[in-house]
């Protein structure tokens, strides 16, 4: 997020386009790969700046970066079908992986970004805490949002090996309903095409096989972090208000909450937790500054909240 910030002031096609801009700050946001920034110099002696004031060497890492957010997309509209969703659900609500608490997930979450995640040149605790403090200063009454803050992205354990090692397609970027039409609004849409659910027709109506206003809860939403991290809140018995849980659960979901898309499935609940989400959402775009926070002052302040919303030690 921080690095579409960065593209946003240096690059005008990017203000003007803000689909295109969210595409880049969704997919970095959640963990995806990105080049290192040598990538393309081959030991070519370049001049720093060019006629734009841009590095030779962003333009490469953008050009590279774009590539790869596209290969993503591709691979997560082709394997993320109802079934394969079906089964990921059954199978990672065994919670049979291992035991552990909310914190020391937090620290097993500081070696799966610092991993895929090269530009990032702080913990990636820090980040949680500095959206987690953030939404704090501006509503400090509602601790349940500071603590779901500070989880929300916790599931990208999935990623590690004692965690299945999913591939990245199948643990972030953007999620999207299954069972019913693939709407214009999902990002690099046509790559649907080769997905097999569009072979069967009961798929491809708005509604497909839910019903108006049936309420998210009832929609298979596409496997990730967010459904994940749900799940283990939920089953390990979270006291987290509902607001919290459909914040975690639907944090990547961008075309309803950005593009206002699937609104047709939203209950009555859904539609005011959606408020929530969308307070949120701005928090978790935009909180990564350059301040830091010290975790060990903060810590005390969120242990108590863990203490207070959820057990000891959870089972994942
Ligand atoms: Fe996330
Ligand atoms: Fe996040």
């Amino acid at each position: 997020m921080t690095v579409c910030f960065d593209q946003s002031v240096q690059d005008p096609q990017l203000v003007d386009n803000k689909n295109h801009c969210n595409t880049h700050e969704l997919v970095l946001e959640e963990g995806f790969m990105v080049p290192h920034h040598n990538v393309g110099t081959g030991g070519f002696d370049a001049p720093e700046i060019n006629a734009f004031g841009h590095t030779f060497r962003d333009y490469d890492v953008e050009s590279e970066r774009q590539k790869q957010v596209e290969e993503f997309y591709r691979m997560n509209h082709i394997y993320q079908t109802y079934d394969y969703v079906k089964k990921m659900r059954e199978e990672y609500k065994k919670l049979d992986k291992l035991e552990m608490s909310i914190w020391e997930c937090c620290e097993l979450l500081n070696e799966v970004v610092d991993e895929s995640d090269p530009d990032l040149d702080e913990p990636q605790i820090e980040h949680l805490l500095q959206t987690a403090e953030a939404i704090r200063k501006d509503y400090p009454d509602e601790d349940w949002l500071h603590l779901t803050a500070l989880i929300h992205d916790l599931g990208k354990v999935l990623l590690l090996p004692r965690f299945g090692e999913l591939p990245q397609w199948a643990v972030v970027g953007d999620t999207h309903p299954l069972g019913c039409a693939f709407d214009d609004s999902i990002v690099h849409h046509k790559y649907f095409k080769e997905n097999p659910d569009m072979n069967n027709p009961a798929y491809q109506t708005k509604n497909g096989i839910y019903s108006e206003g049936c309420g998210l809860e009832n929609v298979m939403i596409s496997w990730g972090h967010d459904d994940y991290m749900y799940l283990v809140a939920k089953e390990n018995g979270t006291t987290l208000p509902q607001a919290g849980l459909f914040i975690i659960r639907y944090h990547s979901f961008y075309p309803l909450h950005r593009s206002g898309a699937y609104k047709h499935l939203m209950n009555e609940e859904d539609a005011e937790n959606l408020k929530w989400l969308q307070i949120f959402n701005k928090y978790d775009l935009y909180s990564k500054s350059k301040v830091r926070v010290d975790v060990e002052k903060v810590k005390p302040y969120y242990m108590s909240l863990i203490a207070k919303y959820f057990p000891e030690k959870l089972r994942w």
